[in-house]
Parts: structure tokens; C-alpha cells; sequence
């Protein structure tokens, strides 16, 4: 279950739910993203771990298990791990660089113009990193889930925790004076950060802040992509789901709240409201750092303590994204944790280093359906989360609310003894309410239904 908090903990809390509050304009993607969070992530988060734990089974193999007919929703779940994997080494690779930056030069460099540009088109060095990140990885995938996993994570995320809460603290304390003479507070920007702005707001707006939040949700709990259901198949029979449901869920949106409170209050403080939303994915990596340097000589602790962190989290979350694919294959060819990492890694390898020449050698600018221009980066990310995930999502729904019925999930949920809570909601989410938005949300990334 530690290992779990640990896969859902990762670049989605930490670089992904700050920019998108930022961009939203802080408190109204908060709030949308909390209710989200407490009845749709809720409803994923149960039901995979149930279905895992259930089987005993990977994806891969789970989804047969429970009907025949749905095997193919298997692949699909295994499919999306397969896709993430070499992107997020590939980011996990910019985090090892930055991590670097700051060890060894205070970061001084990381936060001058171009820096991140000039790096991620480099022909080299993003591709050394990306290995580096890589062999970290499966070095703790080969070693298995109870020597590898959960003792990495039994000792990051405490550690994790307590940098984020010192961080976010620190953020809350600073003051800046811009050239023009005025003065902006860490703390005004917590309050831009947790209290929605309901001024000018309409429905088209509102819609897509909506919808921005139930993709991040996807992302950050690491649901539809098979890994809470391999998660979820390591866990013994008498142990106390709906509270072990509940504390990654809490944990997961603590961080990313947190991660807010340690982001956007900085860049706020020192960006103002322009720079929050102007901002975009790169906050992290090209905001952030100006932002450490702004702070002096202290800036350049932060700055290292910060990236430190976000390698920790990206680390045990990729972790996580192998070992979905890994038990996946063992379970279904039957071949041992050794040869199936061996192959997994081949594959996120060779992925790694095509995303890599995606910003020099094979750079090309394409636009998504949805409008937003991509490279072979962006394109990986769109198809399995923006496209695969809600598929597998919603033939998540239809197989436990309608062929299955939800009672099969609560049976589970409920075999150590513990009720569930929250039960009723549980059915009306997986029934009707998860299926119908995740088809408006696919239906709108697919560009067949541009209403928002
Ligand atoms: N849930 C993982 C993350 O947030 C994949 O990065």
C-alpha cells in the first residue's frame, strides 16, 4: 500500500497539478479537483485495487478473469503503462539534469534564458539522463515488489513529505518588490491558490477547468493504466482496503496540494498573475528556477532540495508505470521478473531514445485534435492518457457497474471485515456518473465534440 501512495505520488502532483492551477487561475480548479477527488478518483481507485486483489491477477490478465469478453480491455490497460514509460523516463531524465544543475553550480545556470531549450534539443545529453533515470528504475523492478518496491518507498515517502511540508512553509514567507515597486506575498498567492475567483467566469470556462482537473485526477492516482490493479494483486487477503484506499487517496492529494502551496505562491510572489498563467508544462523547469535564484543564495539550497524530490517521486512512480507492464508479461507468458524486465526495458529504451531525437533529428510540429501543437512527446502522452485511458476507464465502469454489478466490488472492498464507506455513492459513480464524463471528456480530446 506504501508502494501504491508511492506510484501515485510522482510528476503528476509535483509538475503537472501546479501548472494547471496556475494556468486555471488557482481556487476553482482546487475546489473542482478536491470534490473530484473524494467521488471519481475514489470510484477508479476502488475498483482497480478490488479487481487486482480479486484475481491476483496483472491487467493484462485481470480484466479476462472477470469476463471473457473483456480481455481486450487488459491490453488496452497494459498498452497505457507501455506508452508512459519512455516519456516519463525521458522527464524523469530532465529531473536528473536539473537535480544535477543544482548539486554541482547552485543552479545558477538552470535559470538563464534558453537553458531548458538548449538542453532538451541536445543530441546527447537528454538521452544520458533518460538512461540514467531508466537503469535506476529497473534496477528496483528486477529486484521485485517487496525487496525493491516497497523498501524504496517505505524510506522516500517520509522523506518526500517532509520536504514538500518545508518547502511549502518557506513559499508561504516570501516577499518581492519588482521594478515597477510592487509588492507581492507568498501568502496573497496562497490565497489566488485556495479561494475560487468566480469573477468573469463562464460556462465554457468552467467546463474546461473541469476537465482539466479530471485528467490531472487520472494521471495523479494512477488509475487506467494497470497499476493499481498490479498494485492491488500484491495485496493479502485480510488487509483493510477501505483504509488503505483511503490513505492513498488522502496521500496523493496532499502532496498535490502541497505542491501547489509550494509552487504557486512562489511563482506568483515573483511572476505575479501574468507569469501564473503564461506559465504552461515548463513551469517547473524554466519558471521554477528563476524563481530559486530570485531568493538568493538560500534559492540555490531550495532549488536542489526541490528537484531531489521531484526525482524521488518521479522515481517510485516509474517504478510503479514498469512493474504494471512487467507482472503483466509474467503473468501471461509465464516467464520470470528478470526475463520480463529485461524486455520491458528494451522496449522503454528504444521509446526513450525515439522521444529524445524528437527535439532535434526527428523534430516535427504537429496538431493534436484538440488543438494543441505536439512532438512524438506529446503525441505518446495524448494517445494514452487523453485517448486510451478513458477508454479503459469507461469499459471499467460498464464491466463493474452493468455485466459484473458493483456488489462484486464491494464484496471485495468489504472481505476483512471493514464496511465501506461511501458505498452508495460508490454504485451511482461507477454506474452513471464516471462513464458519462469520461465520454464527454474523451469525446471533446478526440475533437468530435468541440463544445468546450
Ligand atoms: N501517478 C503518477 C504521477 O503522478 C503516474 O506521476
Amino acid at each position: 500500500m506504501l508502494a501504491a501512495a508511492g506510484s501515485a505520488v510522482g510528476l503528476g502532483n509535483i509538475w503537472r497539478f501546479p501548472y494547471l492551477a496556475a494556468k486555471d487561475g488557482g481556487g476553482l480548479f482546487l475546489v473542482l479537483y478536491l470534490i473530484l477527488a473524494l467521488t471519481f478518483g475514489f470510484t477508479l481507485l476502488t475498483t482497480e485495487i478490488a479487481i487486482g486483489r480479486k484475481t491476483k491477477q496483472s491487467p493484462l490478465t485481470a480484466y479476462g478473469r472477470l469476463n471473457q469478453k473483456c480481455g481486450f480491455l487488459g491490453v488496452l490497460a497494459c498498452l497505457v503503462p507501455m506508452i508512459i514509460m519512455p516519456y516519463y523516463c525521458v522527464i524523469g531524465g530532465w529531473v536528473v539534469k536539473y537535480f544535477w544543475a543544482y548539486l554541482t553550480m547552485g543552479g545558477s545556470d538552470a535559470s538563464t534564458d534558453g537553458y531548458f531549450g538548449n538542453y532538451i534539443t541536445g543530441e546527447v545529453e537528454p538521452m544520458v539522463q533518460m538512461l540514467i533515470f531508466l537503469f535506476i528504475v529497473a534496477f528496483i523492478v528486477f529486484k521485485g515488489v517487496d525487496k525493491g518496491i516497497e523498501s524504496f518507498s517505505k524510506v522516500l515517502m517520509p522523506i518526500l513529505l517532509l520536504l514538500v511540508v518545508g518547502i511549502a512553509v518557506f513559499s508561504l514567507t516570501i516577499d518581492y518588490t519588482d521594478a515597477e515597486g510592487v509588492t507581492r506575498t507568498g501568502w496573497e498567492g496562497f490565497k489566488i491558490f485556495v479561494i475560487p475567483d468566480l469573477e468573469g467566469l463562464t460556462v465554457r470556462k468552467f467546463f474546461n477547468v473541469l476537465l482539466d482537473a479530471v485528467g490531472q485526477l487520472f494521471f495523479s492516482l494512477s488509475v487506467a493504466m494497470g497499476i493499481m490493479i498490479a498494485y492491488g494483486s500484491y495485496v493479502k487477503d485480510d488487509a483493510d482496503l477501505p483504509r488503505s484506499i483511503n490513505q492513498i487517496e488522502f496521500f496523493d492529494t496532499l502532496v498535490a496540494f502541497l505542491a501547489g502551496v509550494m509552487i504557486i505562491p512562489a511563482v506568483y510572489t515573483f511572476m505575479g498573475r501574468e507569469g501564473m498563467a503564461a506559465s504552461g508544462p515548463s513551469l517547473m523547469f524554466i519558471s521554477l528556477p528563476k524563481v530559486f535564484t530570485s531568493m538568493g543564495v538560500i534559492g540555490n539550497v531550495v532549488g536542489g532540495l526541490f528537484f531531489v524530490m521531484v526525482l524521488f517521486a518521479a522515481l517510485t512512480s516509474a517504478v510503479s508505470i514498469m512493474e504494471a507492464v512487467v507482472s503483466s508479461l509474467m503473468d501471461h507468458f509465464h516467464i520470470s521478473r528478470t526475463k520480463a524486465a529485461a524486455i520491458e526495458t528494451v522496449i522503454a529504451l528504444v521509446g526513450g531514445v525515439i522521444v529524445c531525437l524528437g527535439y532535434n533529428k526527428l523534430y516535427f510540429d504537429v496538431t493534436l485534435p484538440n488543438g494543441a501543437h505536439a512532438q512524438i512527446l506529446d503525441i505518446m502522452d495524448y494517445v494514452s492518457n487523453n485517448c486510451l485511458m478513458p477508454i479503459v476507464a469507461i469499459g471499467t465502469c460498464v464491466l463493474v457497474g452493468w455485466i459484473l454489478k458493483p456488489q462484486v466490488i464491494v464484496d471485495e472492498v468489504e472481505k476483512s471485515g471493514t464496511k465501506m464507506g461511501r458505498k452508495r455513492l460508490y454504485v451511482v459513480m461507477i454506474r452513471y456518473i464516471v462513464p458519462a464524463l469520461l465520454l464527454i471528456l474523451l469525446l471533446n480530446s478526440v475533437g468530435i465534440l468541440g463544445i468546450f
